[in-house]
């Protein structure tokens, strides 16, 4: 199902971020969202989560199951990587496999340690990871690739793309490049008012 935002609003006191912001979400698919600092691209991922209420508008279709990895890590930093994955997992889920995803994404050597030992670029994988690991139907991706070298993110976007199985995915990016190496829609915010501009 399509997620379909009309007619959004949202202020922080005089600051009216989001006016009348309008657009589809494919269901199954991955879309971008594109736009300067502070245009509202967490804010609108916040109200599409139902973290914070829109002053108007309606947001249609999201699905029940969701996952994200936030614009911050918001990992548990005492815990090491396959526990901050396993928190999120259904039971039935083995250690196993957790371990073997963080492998592929180039922790091998770093699955023991609190991740707060970790890098910048390895904490932002280990919530990648945990956002594929969380019973979901739609992705919420906030920046997912911040912090990650060049050769690290071609490995980290394919194993998003191998690993996305069908789930409806939306992705703020500032860089068109990922756009295009996801074949992502592209969903563009003015800095203005929050408007789209497609
Ligand atoms: N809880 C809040 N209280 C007050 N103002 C807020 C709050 N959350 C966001 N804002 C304001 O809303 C605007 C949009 O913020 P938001 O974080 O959505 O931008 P963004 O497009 O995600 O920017 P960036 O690319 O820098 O992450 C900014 O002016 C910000 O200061
Ligand atoms: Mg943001």
């Amino acid at each position: 199902m399509d997620i379909v935002v009309s007619n959004l609003s949202k202020s922080f006191g005089t600051n009216h971020v989001l006016v009348g912001f309008n657009a589809i979400f494919p269901g199954h698919r991955l879309t971008c969202l594109m736009g300067p600092s502070g245009c509202g691209k967490t804010t609108l991922l916040n109200i599409l989560m139902g973290f914070i209420r829109p002053d108007g508008g309606s947001v249609r279709g999201v699905p029940r199951f969701k996952s994200a990895v936030f614009q911050e890590d918001r990992l548990c930093e005492s815990f090491n990587a396959v526990s901050n994955v396993r928190f999120v997992c259904d039971r039935k889920v083995d250690t196993s496999k957790v371990i073997s995803h963080l492998e592929n994404i180039g922790l091998k050597d770093s699955l023991d340690q609190p991740v707060s030992e970790l890098s910048g670029g390895m904490k932002r994988r280990v919530a990648i990871v945990r956002s594929i690991f969380a019973k979901s139907d739609v992705l919420f991706l906030d920046e997912p690739f911040k912090g990650l070298d060049v050769d690290t993110k071609k490995d980290v976007m394919q194993y998003l793309k191998d690993n996305m199985q069908g789930r409806t995915v939306i992705m703020v990016t500032h860089s068109i490049d990922e756009v295009k190496a996801l074949n992502g829609k592209l969903i563009t915010m003015s800095g203005k008012d929050g408007n789209n501009e497609n």
